[in-house]
């Protein structure tokens, strides 16, 4: 395969048929008695997205045994419901108004509906995961889901805090974005049967992880919004002090520190007191974007560096291709 052509499509391509049943599975799941639980988990998931998490754990999966396996659909699927529930309230906390391209749940309905909605979502998560029968897999979701929870509420800590280290930042996004990758390589590990992987795919998974919201904190200051389906410019109207923000302040501080102090209230207060657009041009000419990108590209070496421990099949070079794809997105 190509790098240089590669597109999202020719990896879920490698697992083509499983993708479609897990994709299916998706919404199938679903079984709420109450219409509205229904409607709003069908208008978040039929807006679409990539169904990142769902194909890494079906790659791992036929990384480690090359054959259909129903349950690692059903997990893969359960991924993507855990995966749509943490955006669901993460659209509540940073008062988004696009997903996917489309309004968000609490654009369209309210906020307690889409915190409620969110909830079911991830209920009926556990709910499925149980029926595994599996306990080191329930386990492993379960500590999952609190890291996810506590990395939400650890950046919510952190919100409007101009002194937030890059070293607070790792330990937000470990939580929650890197945590629930390596539930779905780990999970696909403790369903084969392969324990002797789960060191090497936790390692894959966390590195993954945090290139790729290192690449969503970049892109919120330089990407496009059509292509993302989502707003940009969210991280620095809502005083989140992400790595590209971090880094910034870092730069300005001493350099010219009328835009340091520019910058520093805009976080403190979630207020910009002159333009908008003054700031994130500020944000890309410091080269904070350039370190984000050199730490992001570093998190990928160290992903694939792990993949060269585990099972060398075409669903292992599908894993690296995702990686290279999502860090292809910085240029
Ligand atoms: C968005 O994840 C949340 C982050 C971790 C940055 P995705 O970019 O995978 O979102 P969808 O599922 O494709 O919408
Ligand atoms: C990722 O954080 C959200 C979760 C992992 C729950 P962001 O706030 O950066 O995600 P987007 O940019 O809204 O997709
Ligand atoms: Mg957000
Ligand atoms: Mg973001």
């Amino acid at each position: 395969m190509n790098n240089a052509q590669l597109t999202y499509a020719d990896i879920q391509a490698i697992v083509s048929e499983d993708f479609a049943i897990m994709d299916k599975q998706v919404f199938g799941s679903l079984n709420s008695k109450v219409q509205l639980v229904m409607s709003v988990s069908k208008h978040v998931i039929d807006a679409g997205g990539k169904r990142m998490r769902p194909l890494i754990t079906l790659l791992t999966a036929r990384m480690l045994h090359d054959e259909q396996s129903q349950q690692a659909m059903q997990l893969a699927a359960i991924t993507e419901m855990l995966h749509t529930a943490t955006l669901v309230h993460d659209d509540v906390i940073d008062a988004s108004g696009l997903r996917r391209g489309k309004p968000t749940a609490n654009a369209t309905w309210d906020n307690p509906t889409a915190v409620l909605v969110g909830d079911y979502l991830i209920a009926r998560s556990f709910n499925l995961l149980v029926g595994f029968n599996h306990l080191p897999l329930l386990k492993l979701f379960s500590d999952g889901t609190c890291d996810i929870a506590e990395g939400e509420v650890l950046q919510l800590q952190h919100q409007h805090n101009p002194k937030t280290l890059e070293s607070d930042y790792l330990q937000i996004i470990d939580g929650k974005t890197s945590r629930l990758f390596m539930m779905a390589t780990k999970g696909a590990a403790l369903l084969q049967g392969r324990e002797e992987f789960l060191d090497d795919l936790g390692a894959f998974a966390y590195h993954f992880g945090n290139a790729f919201q290192m690449i969503d904190d970049v892109l919120d200051f330089s990407g496009d919004a059509a292509i993302m389906g989502k707003n940009l410019g969210d991280d620095l109207a809502e005083g989140k002090p992400t790595l590209p923000i971090i880094k910034t302040l870092e730069f300005l501080e001493h350099s010219n520190p009328a835009m340091y102090d520019k910058l520093r209230i805009a976080v403190q207060t979630g207020k910009v007191v002159d333009d908008v657009q003054m700031l994130i041009k500020l944000v890309q000419s410091s080269g904070a974007l350039d370190y984000c990108k050199a730490r992001a590209l570093e998190e990928t070496k160290n992903a694939q560096h792990a993949l060269n421990n585990l099972p060398n099949n075409r669903y292992r070079e599908g894993l690296y291709l995702l990686t290279e794809l999502a860090s292809s997105r910085l240029v």
